[in-house]
């Protein structure tokens, strides 16, 4: 487990006013740096997330012979012209289970890839049957033993009809690398529909991938032989905007939150005027406002695939329940374990009854501070939001879940008016 002796320390500290700026997504960089490794020439990323995920496959790519290095803080050089191996090294696997979406690239430029399998976590099992029949669909030979996994394309990928059981965002990203230098026309029916899914075609295509339909159900991809370079800059991370949207409205306060794509975050912006929010959306699209001047009112959400509520949001929005008028509800139905943070939350005074992926709220006047634990990334995200509201302090530990998703979380938060700080401990 990573060492860690940092806490952070929230004090209840009244409205947030001001303005914070969304870094680039997280989950549109990693899959993004993962498609580095098909081009050929220089490639520079603008708007990289300044994140341990980030950090971690910046160190895969390097470990698999790509050139990588920081223009600035937020701008990368990579070129993956000379790559040395198709294997990625398992320790880094083990950090990041992200990284498996290298898998895809890599069976692209060297026919064969390996690397160990990526094992659950907290919120799930987070099987990869879905990436391995995209694979096998192509023409490759897919070999899955004790913690091992490898795909072969002896006589080269050949495009194919691949249908997903589920629209995993994952194994629809893995499908379309391989794809792009596959012989022939490869379709991916029941593909997601994340923007995340249409940044990272939007960037294949400027490598000079033939692909069509991202952002719909049906993604096609004709095989080209080779991709080059590119600049592109990632899209904004609509989970973290959500997040400050969000703890804007628990605390009643007023912020304008900027570099955010308003048609990226419809669900959030919906649920935040069922509630009773105030939203202002800029005409040029990329600043929202938000408001809540007054006690917020219960609703329910239920998560499902972009474009539904999505769930790496649905932790962010039960703390904002825990505080609403009246009962609430929620629904996760795309992971089987992400209801953790119900404890952490109930240590806190929060009123909360869960049945299987079901949970019923019922808002309190008050939370009050405790010591809690941040068990994922977004469940972290979501004590530092109740800790805002919060009498008293709450000192959130295992904060490296909250470091791997939010870029500059203490300064950010703090610019809004937050009391908030990143302690030592022993
Ligand atoms: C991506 O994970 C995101 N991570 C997750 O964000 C996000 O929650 C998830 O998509 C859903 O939106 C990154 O982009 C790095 P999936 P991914 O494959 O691709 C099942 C965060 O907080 N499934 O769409 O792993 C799976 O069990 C993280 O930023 C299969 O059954 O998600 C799950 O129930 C958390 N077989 C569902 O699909 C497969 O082969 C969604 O998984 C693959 C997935």
């Amino acid at each position: 487990m990573p060492e860690n002796n940092e806490i952070l320390v929230v004090n209840g500290n009244g409205p947030l006013h001001g303005r914070v700026k969304v870094s680039g997504a997280k989950n549109s960089a990693l899959p993004i740096l993962a498609a580095c490794l098909l081009g050929t020439e220089d490639i520079i990323l603008e708007e990289v997330p300044k994140l341990k995920d980030v950090e971690i496959m910046i160190e895969v790519l390097k470990s698999l012979g790509s050139e990588v290095e920081y223009l600035d803080e937020t701008t990368l050089k990579i070129n993956s012209k000379n790559l040395n191996s198709y294997e990625t090294p398992f320790e880094l696997m083990d950090k990041m289970r992200a990284s498996f979406v290298v898998m895809g690239p890599l069976l692209a430029r060297f026919n064969k890839t390996k690397t160990k399998s990526p094992g659950g976590c907290n919120i799930g099992k987070r099987p990869i049957d879905l990436h391995l029949k995209g694979f096998s669909a192509l023409n490759a030979k897919t070999i899955q033993n004790h913690d091992e996994i490898s795909a072969i394309a002896e006589d080269g990928l050949k495009g194919s009809v691949v249908y997903l059981d589920f629209p995993s965002v994952g194994a629809t990203q893995n499908i379309m690398m391989a794809a792009t230098m596959a012989k022939g026309l490869t379709t991916i029916e029941n593909a997601a529909k994340e923007p995340e899914i249409v940044d990272l075609s939007n960037f294949l295509s400027k490598l000079g991938a033939k692909i069509k339909g991202a952002g719909t159900s049906t993604i096609m991809i004709e095989g080209v032989d080779k991709l080059t370079g590119t600049t592109h800059s990632i899209i904004p991370d609509r989970i973290e905007a959500a997040t400050y949207m969000l703890a804007a409205a628990m605390t009643k306060g007023d912020i304008v939150i900027e570099n955010v794509i308003a048609s990226h975050i419809r669900p959030i912006i919906a649920k935040l005027i069922e509630v009773g929010c105030i939203i202002e959306e800029s005409e040029d699209d990329d600043v929202i406002r938000v408001k809540a001047d007054k006690r917020l009112k219960g609703t329910s959400i239920k998560t499902l695939p972009y474009p539904g509520f999505p769930t790496d949001v649905q932790a962010q929005f039960m703390a904002l329940m825990t505080v609403c008028e009246g009962e609430s509800l929620v629904k996760e139905t795309v992971f089987e374990n992400r209801f953790m943070h119900v404890d952490q939350l109930k240590k806190m005074g929060a009123f909360v009854v869960t049945e299987g992926n079901e949970a019923a709220i019922l808002g309190v006047d008050k939370l009050k501070g405790a010591d809690v634990k941040a068990t994922d990334l977004r469940a972290g995200a979501a004590l530092v939001m109740a800790g805002l509201v919060a009498e008293g302090e709450t000192r959130i530990s295992d904060i490296y879940h909250i470091d791997r998703g939010y870029s500059d979380i203490v300064s950010k938060f703090s610019n809004l008016g937050a009391k908030i700080k990143r302690i030592k401990v022993e």
